[in-house]
């Protein structure tokens, strides 16, 4: 095993420290002073424009924090990523969610045997059956088409689907609807299943492992509620299953053990982790919803991305730059959250998305050779789209005392076609965009609020003292290729943020205690008086509550 660096030891550690001590942060004369800042700090990649002038990003803190990427081995840990080395060291698993999005033709060896042909294989089959469903040749047990598809997943197998699902909604087929059942909560699939059609609907039950306690709890509620809804319309539902279920899983013995036909199932591989696992029959939905051509876009999108990480030289490298200055603002400055912005509603389940993503990955608190980490690690991630966000929290973002470096994100045209005379709404939309990055980096002086004519008691709470990083990303339209684009980009950004930290960002041991607990719990609930009385004295208030309180 190749031993994770400490970034802390290394020389461009410190010298980032001397910088940091030394760093005023003041944009407006940095605007003032180098009028090529926003030409040496911004960048392209794919289709997006990324803008780090209005970031902490000097010419000597770049300098230092590609010298730390040099001195912690990204490259080559991007390399051996790329290659199919065992780099999720726990689990002792290859890390190949970029293998998902290769060509034809191309070729990346796991032990000794090449994947992507076999993804084009499960590629193959997701598209056929795409192509049956929405031309209405896959129909239910009565003979009629879907219309609506029901994925049943959660974490990596829900927030992915629905995410692209809501941002690539003007490309979804007019006859067909995705509807996303994930929570153990039982109001979630009765209101999911709210007004279906149970005739017309298939579900799609997605599970890494097919062991996972809500999702196949919510599938076999959803079998048990097709069945009854056949037989309460008097249709024979001999075979029901076989036409109105099918599955996703790497673990196709369990599916075929759940009662679906391994044929109607689409695998993957334990070299994709959860929530990176969009791209592979995980985004089956996402197919039917969209059509192959689209998806195939989708995955053209991730793909330009990973080109770009691979092969861009760091110094314009994007994903490199700006994981390296998420470090800087957590190490450096203290940030212990970042906001994500999307100026576009349909994308207003991307930090949700994102959330996962990069709190799962890089939440950890031990190295990758199991020693403790050195630094802080896994920044909160969390958002809304804008401009609903600006009118809750951006004033603390504004004006409080925190730090939140955030991410803007917006697209030159809109996904909608304006009509005739009719307003451009889309303007009034990206002056907000523009006016919100432009307000946090450039602030408003004491005197210009007196200027204002503001009463002196109440010019301090008036000041906006700017000088808040953001960087902007922009795109000419949020097309399934620049969706790709966008999350293969924020992959690699967590990529290079752990390898910084010397952390595996492909586990995940954190959420199986609750897990488990929650399993010996149920029973004492359930009302078991042995479990109970073995609780902690707190956990059996609270489930002495609920018995008491229970309508
Ligand atoms: O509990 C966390 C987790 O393992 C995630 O990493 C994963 O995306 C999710 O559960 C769902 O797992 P599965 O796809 O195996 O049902």
């Amino acid at each position: 095993m190749v031993k994770p660096v400490d970034a802390t030891q290394t020389s461009a550690w410190n010298e980032l420290k001397k910088l940091n001590d030394n760093l005023q942060v003041d944009f407006r004369s940095w605007f003032d002073d180098d009028p090529q800042r926003v030409e040496k700090h911004s960048y392209a990649a794919g289709d997006l424009f990324v803008d780090l002038s209005k970031s902490f990003m000097t010419d000597e803190i770049k300098a230092a924090l590609l010298n730390l990427a040099r001195e912690v081995n990204v490259v080559e840990r991007r390399d051996a990523m790329f290659s199919g080395e065992k780099i999720n060291v726990t689990e002792g698993r290859a890390v190949l969610h970029t293998a998902l999005r290769q060509p034809e033709g191309n070729s990346v060896l796991v032990d000794g045997e090449d994947v992507v042909s076999g993804v084009h294989e499960v590629l193959a089959k997701i598209f056929e059956f795409a192509e049956r469903v929405r031309s209405g040749e896959w129909c239910g047990i009565t003979g009629r088409p879907i219309q609506t598809i029901v994925n049943i997943g959660i974490g990596g197998s829900d927030l992915g689907p629905v995410m692209a699902y809501e941002a690539l909604k003007p490309y979804v087929a007019e006859n067909l609807e995705c509807r996303f059942i994930s929570n153990i909560d039982p109001t979630d699939l009765g209101e999911k299943l709210r007004g279906i059609d149970p005739e017309t609907v298939l579900f799609i039950v997605a599970s890494k492992t097919f062991t996972t306690l809500e999702t196949l709890t919510n599938a076999r509620q959803a079998r048990a509620w097709l069945l009854e809804e056949f037989e309460a319309r008097g249709i024979d539902a001999d075979g029901a299953v076989a036409k109105h279920f099918v599955a996703v899983s790497t673990n196709l013995k369990k599916v075929a053990e759940f009662g679906i036909d391994p044929a109607n199932s689409f695998g993957f591989w334990d070299w994709v982790g959860g929530r990176y696992s969009v791209g592979s029959a995980v985004g089956t939905s996402l197919a039917v919803a969209i059509g192959p051509q689209g998806f195939a876009d989708f995955l053209g999108g991730f793909n330009t991305m990973d080109e770009h990480f691979r092969h861009a030289e760091p110094s314009q490298n994007v994903p490199l730059l700006m994981g390296l200055l998420n470090v800087f603002y957590c190490n450096f400055r203290g940030a212990a959250t970042h906001v994500v912005l999307p100026y576009s509603q349909y994308l207003h389940r991307f930090p949700a998305y994102l959330q996962q993503l990069t709190m799962e990955s890089n939440g950890k608190r031990v190295r990758w050779d199991g020693t403790p980490v050195t630094s802080s690690t896994g920044e909160v991630f969390w958002g809304e789209p804008g401009t609903n966000g600006q009118h809750a929290f951006y004033q603390l973002i504004h004006q409080g005392t925190q730090l939140i470096p955030a991410d803007f994100i917006a697209f030159s045209n809109p996904t909608y076609a304006l009509k005739d005379g009719e307003a451009d709404q889309h303007e009034l939309f990206l002056g907000n965009f523009f006016g919100q990055t432009k307000a946090l980096a450039f602030g408003k002086t004491e005197d210009e609020v007196r200027a204002e004519g503001a009463r002196e008691e109440i010019v301090s709470a008036r000041v906006f003292p700017g000088n808040k990083p953001t960087t902007s990303i922009m795109a000419p339209a949020l097309t399934p290729s620049v969706l790709g684009q966008l999350i293969a980009l924020y992959e690699h950004i967590t990529f290079v943020q752990g390898i910084v930290w010397g952390i595996d960002s492909f586990d995940q041991w954190g959420v199986e205690l609750g897990k488990q607990m929650a399993n010996q719990l149920t029973k004492a609930v359930a009302g078991d008086e042995e479990e109970l009385a073995k609780q902690d004295l707190s956990t059996r208030a609270l489930i002495e509550f609920y018995r008491d309180t229970r309508f």
